[in-house]
C-alpha cells in the first residue's frame, strides 16, 4: 500500500485556477445559484447542475450519530499517534494526518458495506484498504484529481465531525463549477466525468461559504472508499 499512497500524494499536484466564479448567471433564482438535491449541490449554471448531477451525489444523514461514534472510536487511537502535516507547501493537502484501514470491527464493516452497496456496481473490484483523512480545523484540500493509475471511476466518502464544502471545477473551463455541501455524517459520491474531468477540493474555514451561507469548518475526518481502474 505504500506504493499507492506515494503515488496518490505525488499526483495531488495543486491546480491553480484564476477567475472562477467570474459572473453570476442571470438565470439564477432569487434564492441564489441553480441547485439540486435539496440545496446540497449548487453550481455555475442550471445545465451543469443537471448534467453533472447524475455523477455527483450527496446523501445527508447517511450514517447515524451512533455510527459516527463507532467509526471515531475505531479511528481515533491510531490517528492520535500521528502529527498533522502542515509544512509540505507543494502537497495538495494542508493540515492533515491520514491512515488506511483494511480490517474493521463489525459495526464499521456494516457501515462500509452500506457505502459500497450504494456507490459501486456489485462485484466490481474495490481498492481494499479504506482511506482515512483527518483534516485539522485549519486544514484544507487543494484542487486535484485522484490518481487515474491507482483509482477507478468512483470515489465515495463519509464526512465525520464537521460540515464542509467540496468544490468541483472543470479542468478546461474553470468557470464551470459545483459546490457540494457535505454535512456532518453525509455520504458523497463522485463518478465518471465528475471524477475525471473536474478537480475537487475541500475549502478552508475562511472560504467555507455555501450558496451565500457561511459553513464553519471544524476538524473533519473523511472515510473514503475507491474502486480499482477497470
Ligand atoms: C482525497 C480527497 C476528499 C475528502 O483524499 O483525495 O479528495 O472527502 N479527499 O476528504
Ligand atoms: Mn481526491
Amino acid at each position: 500500500m505504500k506504493l499507492l499512497l506515494t503515488a496518490l500524494k505525488h499526483t495531488r499536484k495543486p491546480t491553480v485556477y484564476i477567475g472562477r466564479r467570474c459572473c453570476s448567471s442571470p438565470s439564477s433564482s432569487s434564492r441564489g445559484l441553480p441547485s439540486l438535491q435539496d440545496e446540497v449541490i449548487v453550481g455555475s449554471s442550471l445545465e451543469l447542475v443537471q448534467t453533472l448531477g447524475s455523477q455527483v451525489q450527496v446523501r445527508p444523514g447517511f450514517i447515524s450519530e451512533e455510527e459516527e461514534a463507532a467509526l471515531l472510536q475505531e479511528l481515533e487511537p491510531g490517528l492520535r499517534k500521528k502529527r498533522y502535516e502542515f509544512d509540505h507547501w507543494d502537497d495538495a493537502i494542508h493540515g492533515y494526518r491520514e491512515t488506511e484501514r483494511l480490517r474493521w470491527g463489525p459495526v464499521c464493516e456494516e457501515i462500509l458495506n452500506r457505502v459500497r452497496s450504494v456507490a459501486f456496481p456489485q462485484g466490481g473490484p474495490l481498492l481494499g484498504p479504506v482511506h482515512v483523512l483527518d483534516l485539522d480545523k485549519a486544514g484544507y484540500i487543494k484542487p486535484h484529481v485522484d490518481s487515474v493509475k491507482f483509482c477507478g471511476s468512483t470515489i465515495a466518502g463519509l464526512s465525520l465531525l464537521s460540515d464542509s464544502i467540496m468544490r468541483l471545477v472543470k479542468d478546461d473551463a474553470p468557470n464551470e463549477w459545483l459546490d457540494l455541501l457535505l454535512t456532518r455524517r453525509s455520504l458523497y459520491i463522485l463518478r465518471d466525468q465528475a471524477r475525471y474531468n473536474f478537480s475537487h477540493e475541500i475549502l478552508k474555514d475562511e472560504e467555507s461559504v455555501f450558496n451565500g451561507q457561511r459553513v464553519p469548518r471544524q476538524r473533519r475526518i473523511s472515510v473514503i472508499c475507491r474502486n480499482l481502474p477497470g
